[in-house]
């Protein structure tokens, strides 16, 4: 999910540039279901033909050896939307809600929950009030398992949008975590300016966790995006980086390590798989 390319192009550039030792050796694999973006990333990305190759999907993917990079891709994969209820004896069940028409209008619909697999999920979390409403994103699971099937020895690093399990489904944030956006505005209802609007929720980090341990990735570590930036520029002795950028480069790297902007908001995990003894990432270091 490449959106753009943008990130692609600096890593290709950076890697030609100060490791090109790195760069001959590299092979870039984007997967990218959407062939309107295939289009407009290979436009981003033509001074790199040959290096790259475009995938529609990790199952077109062959098996590789290096690092599989991710950003703001889990938080836009499909989500089950449920809503909890009081039963007759007082325990809590929960419902999930479905699309329905009303006359020519999308509505919400509460049913009972017959997928196994939600249900199954739905142990996981923690007592949570009546009219309780939130997500459940089992894409990212499936996902999860799909990259690691696929990589052979190396590393996942995600990067997102998220908060662990016992925050995620915290009691005060009983309207759930789902966001309707377009034009940069909020919008009220998914059902608004659909096939337009970017729809997101944010990501179950334990349960990412949880289900990489157990197709065979070791966590190597989480942070912010503050911290996680801030490790690494003081592996690359951050003063002469700083000193190195213009501007707007400058404003661009501010919003990615404020705290109130992207440093907190935005979370980095990194798994990985047969890495042996290799030493710790620098991106971790700080927390
Ligand atoms: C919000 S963008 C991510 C931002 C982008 N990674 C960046 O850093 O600019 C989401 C991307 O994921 C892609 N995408 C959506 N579903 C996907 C899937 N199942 N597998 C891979 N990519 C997917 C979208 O087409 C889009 O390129």
């Amino acid at each position: 999910g490449a959106h753009h390319g943008e990130f692609a192009c600096d890593v290709l550039e950076s890697a030609r540039k100060d490791c090109p030792d790195f760069f001959a050796a590299l092979r870039y694999r984007i997967i990218e279901p959407f062939p309107v973006l295939q289009d407009r990333q290979s436009e981003t990305l033509a001074g790199f033909e040959g290096k790259i190759e475009w995938r529609e999907s990790i199952d077109a993917l062959e098996p590789f050896v290096g690092v599989h990079f991710s950003n703001e891709l889990l938080d836009a994969a499909p989500v089950h939307l449920i809503v909890s209820v009081k039963t007759k004896t007082g325990s809590t069940d929960w419902l999930e809600k479905f699309v329905t028409l009303n006359d020519d209008e999308f509505a919400f619909l509460h049913q009972p929950i017959d997928n196994r697999k939600l249900r199954d999920h739905l142990q996981k979390l923690p007592a949570c009030p009546a009219s309780y409403e939130t997500e459940m994103n089992l894409a990212s699971l499936d996902w999860i398992e799909n990259v690691s099937r696929k990589l052979a020895r190396g590393y996942v690093i995600i990067v997102d949008y998220g908060y662990p399990r016992d925050e995620f489904y915290a009691p005060h944030r009983s309207a759930g975590t789902l966001q309707v956006r377009a034009q940069h505005r909020l919008l009220a209802s998914p059902f608004e300016q659909i096939g337009h609007a970017d729809i997101t929720a944010h990501v179950d980090w334990t349960s990412i966790a949880e289900r990489a341990a157990a197709c065979g990735l070791q966590v190597k570590g989480s942070t912010d995006q503050h911290h996680f930036i801030t490790g690494i520029f003081s592996e690359l002795g951050r003063d002469s980086l700083w000193q190195d950028v213009d501007s707007k480069t400058k404003r661009g790297l501010q919003t990615l390590l404020h705290p109130e902007m992207l440093g907190r908001s935005l979370q980095v995990l990194a798994l990985a798989k047969n890495v042996g003894l290799a030493p710790p990432l620098a991106g971790f270091k700080f927390g």
